[in-house]
This record gives structure tokens, C-alpha cells and sequence, in this order.
């Protein structure tokens, strides 16, 4: 696994990104929401970098994609989401690679009636977009690559590193063994 951004460029990231979001949203309330499950290490971040009044929740969204490319459906369960009507809601995810995700997540949130909807993400992976939508921040534009970790997976493995690292063939071949 090649590091791509150590805990210290993540963390110095998440910061910068925070500031921005706190000058956008001055004297307002936030309502946070973060994407399950890609998104929880960046929230819990995130969120102690706000010095500010809000409210956290969550929303899961997952795509069944199969051995192909091809993308699948997304799922998006809002049950265990809280009320964001009449707010300012901020949703939160890991990477925004195609778009299509936050695009549709996004339009999903307009069914509870919120005040507006921003998003912020971690990673932008460049020349990868094909929703027409981009998020209002970002932390950081990677190349088009594999990545895990702080909060990345690959079938569910390498959320807990606390650094970012691509996987690279000889990775993959390893996991399958594991
Ligand atoms: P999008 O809909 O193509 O923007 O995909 C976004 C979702 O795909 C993210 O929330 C991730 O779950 C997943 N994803 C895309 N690229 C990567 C990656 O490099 N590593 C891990 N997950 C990824
Ligand atoms: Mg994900």
C-alpha cells in the first residue's frame, strides 16, 4: 500500500476544510449529516473542528455494485436520519467519485423539506465526475485511484487506518487471501 496523505496532511485538511464551513455558516444552525459508512471517521473529525452550535445525524446509502464496473443501485435508508425540516443541512461523505451519489442523496434530502443543503467531502478524485453536481467543499483532489482508509474501504476492510493509502495490485491479491 503506497500512503497517499499521512494522519498529520488528513488532519491539517479537515481543519482547513472546517474553517471554510464555519465562515459559510456563521450565526447559522447546522445540521450535519453524514453518509454511512464511508463517512464516520471524517465527521467525528469534523465535527470537533466546528466551533459552533449543530446538530449530527446520519444517513446510509449503498450502491450494490457486482464483480463489474458497472454501477449498481443506490439504496438510501433514511430512517434512522432527524428531522431536518426548515434547516441548514450539510451533508458529509468520504469521496465524491462519479458524483451520482451525492447528487441523489442530495435530491432525496429535498423530500424532508430542509432550509438548503450544502455537502462537504473529503476527497475529490479528479476527472472522474459525471453527475451534474459538485460539492460545496472539499478537502482534498486526488488522483484516479483506489483508496483506503480513514474510513475507506475495500469490501468493508481498512476503515480503521489513520492515514489515506492506495491499493495496489499486489494488495488485492493479498486481501483475497485473507
Ligand atoms: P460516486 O457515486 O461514484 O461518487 O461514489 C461514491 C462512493 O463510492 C463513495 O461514497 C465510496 O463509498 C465509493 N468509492 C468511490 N471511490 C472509492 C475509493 O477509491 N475507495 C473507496 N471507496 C470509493
Ligand atoms: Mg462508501
Amino acid at each position: 500500500m503506497k500512503t497517499l496523505l499521512s494522519k498529520e496532511e488528513l488532519h491539517d485538511g479537515v481543519a482547513r476544510m472546517a474553517s471554510d464551513i464555519e465562515r459559510a455558516f456563521e450565526g447559522r444552525q447546522l445540521t450535519i449529516v453524514g453518509i454511512l459508512t464511508g463517512s464516520v471517521v471524517l465527521v467525528a473529525d469534523l465535527i470537533r473542528h466546528i466551533d459552533q452550535p449543530m446538530r449530527v445525524g446520519v444517513i446510509q446509502a449503498s450502491s450494490y455494485r457486482g464483480a463489474t464496473t458497472t454501477r449498481g443501485d443506490l439504496v438510501i435508508n433514511s430512517e434512522l436520519m432527524l428531522d431536518i425540516a426548515g434547516r441548514d443541512v450539510l451533508l458529509v461523505d468520504d469521496i465524491f467519485d462519479t458524483g451520482h451519489t451525492l447528487q441523489k442523496v442530495v435530491a432525496k434530502l429535498q423530500d424532508f423539506k430542509p432550509a438548503s443543503v450544502s455537502s462537504a467531502v473529503l476527497l475529490r478524485k479528479q476527472g472522474r465526475q459525471e453527475a451534474d453536481y459538485e460539492p460545496n467543499f472539499t478537502a482534498f483532489n486526488i488522483p484516479d485511484e483506489f483508496v483506503v482508509g480513514y474510513g475507506l474501504d475495500y469490501e468493508d476492510m481498512y476503515r480503521n487506518l489513520p492515514y489515506l493509502a492506495s491499493l495496489e495490485q499486489e494488495d488485492l491479491e493479498k486481501h483475497r487471501s485473507m
